[in-house]
């Protein structure tokens, strides 16, 4: 299908443009740090196929979560992976690969995420209520926890230490007073972190390495203080962004009778179909970022694209996941069977290119699982939806205070 034959069929689509399915729809288009961001010079690209170019090029690097103060920091000893290029980056995505093969993925974390999930339920059962959002957040950095290596420690302290400096959006608006005490109490937290939970999960690999990324880290002769930069970015990059997700996907199984028990009713595989098409309306991750290293040039769907060299490229996850293209017809609907319609490209929401998400199989997997328990629980109910804010670095949602209660 072409671009315009698709716009068209978009536009034709009977639920438009009335309803729009999307809950972070309206926070999404008020969000002004993206517009400040490109300011000072820099091009949105709101289309897919010119997005997926533009990540598989080469020609570029990460841009956003902060990379010129990562890249400062980290300018004596190895970058993080999300913000490494070229040989380098090869490499670490090379070695780590075994830590997220689909075998590895379906073998060895489920019964870990099938665990957890029983947990989590019988408190929830025990107590009769929760708060959704601190379930996910358990969930979410016990399974990356796992991965990265930092078993060494409490786990309800590393998600407390690990929620106090990743969650941004409930501290817009604040005094300067406050936001100096915020600073200092991430400074000290940062800290917790790294004495609480990196130090003791590196002093007990060195002792005995174990097939976990701290292990490999040490391998390669990281620092310490290296290791403690890629565990924030395994922090932010798997954790944080799972839990968000969870939440969000229940938010919506939870408001639709039907989809519910048609998710509950179904296998894993349709299980994460649905979930995937949740993903695409509702991307954790809202723009991708980047800086051309040299003047590029796109030829796509008979236009051609000249990005000069120090450009700032703002992909924009959302547009390029609704793009009648990618996304086939009514593509602010949430359509489960999405996937199976013919011509279908897929959605931004994991990434593209070299950068693309390796923990993507890893989340839909345990959010089916943790969903799967959670929603067949008899006499389950929302009490209180979440609370939804911007989270200017991810460009994404932060969904907080979901009390959910059962009978
Ligand atoms: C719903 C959950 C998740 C979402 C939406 C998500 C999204 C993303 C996106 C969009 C990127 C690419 C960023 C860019 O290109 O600038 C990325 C990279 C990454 N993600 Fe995820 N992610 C999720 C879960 C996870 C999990 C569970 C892990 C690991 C435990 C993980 C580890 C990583 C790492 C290490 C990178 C950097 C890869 C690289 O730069 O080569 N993510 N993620």
């Amino acid at each position: 299908m072409s671009q315009a034959q698709a716009l068209k069929t978009a536009q034709t689509c009977p639920y438009q443009p009335g309803t729009d399915e999307r809950k972070s729809a309206a926070a999404a288009a008020g969000s002004e740090a993206r517009t400040r961001k490109l300011a000072n010079g820099g091009i949105k690209v709101e289309n897919f196929q010119l997005t997926r170019k533009i990540l598989r090029s080469g020609g570029t690097r990460q841009a956003g979560f902060m990379a010129d103060l990562v890249m400062k920091a980290s300018a004596q000893g190895s970058t993080p992976v999300l913000f490494q290029e070229g040989e380098v980056h090869q490499k670490q995505r090379t070695a780590s690969a075994r830590f997220f093969a689909p075998r590895v993925v379906t073998s060895r974390y489920r019964d870990l995420m099938n665990m957890l999930s029983d947990r989590l339920m019988g408190r929830l059962k025990a107590a009769g209520r929760a708060d959704l959002s601190d379930m996910s957040l358990e969930m979410a950095v016990a399974v990356a926890a796992e991965i990265i290596g930092l078993t060494d420690s409490s786990l309800a302290g590393m998600s407390r230490r690990l929620n106090s400096f990743f969650t941004r959006g409930v501290k817009r608006n604040i005094s300067p007073l406050r936001a100096m005490l915020g600073r200092i109490l991430n400074n000290l937290n940062l800290l917790g972190f790294y004495w609480l939970d990196v130090k003791p999960a590196i002093r007990s690999r060195r002792r005995a390495p174990k097939e976990d990324v701290i292990s490999h880290l040490i391998s390669q002769g990281y620092s310490n203080r290296e290791i403690l930069t890629e565990c924030m970015t395994y922090g932010a990059a798997g954790m944080v962004t799972t839990r968000e997700f969870i939440v969000m996907a229940a938010w919506h199984l939870l408001e639709q009778d039907e989809l519910r028990a048609r998710f509950v009713g179904t296998d894993e595989a349709e299980r994460i179909a649905i979930l995937e098409e949740i993903l695409r309306l509702e991307p954790v991750v809202g723009a991708l970022y980047r800086r051309a290293q040299c003047d590029l040039t796109f030829e796509h769907d008979g236009e051609t694209t000249h990005i000069p060299a120090g450009t700032l490229i703002d992909m924009d996850v959302r547009a390029a996941n609704a793009d009648p293209v990618a996304a086939g017809e009514c593509p602010y609907q949430l359509v489960p069977e999405r996937a199976e319609t013919k011509g279908l490209m897929g959605s931004m929401s994991f990434g593209d290119g070299n950068h693309r998400c390796p923990g993507a199989a890893v989340a839909l997997q345990e959010s089916a699982i943790f969903l799967e328990r959670l929603l067949k629980m008899p006499g389950l109910r929302l009490e209180k939806p979440p609370t939804l804010e911007w989270n200017t670095l991810t460009v994404g949602y932060e969904l907080r205070d979901a009390i959910i209660a059962v009978n």
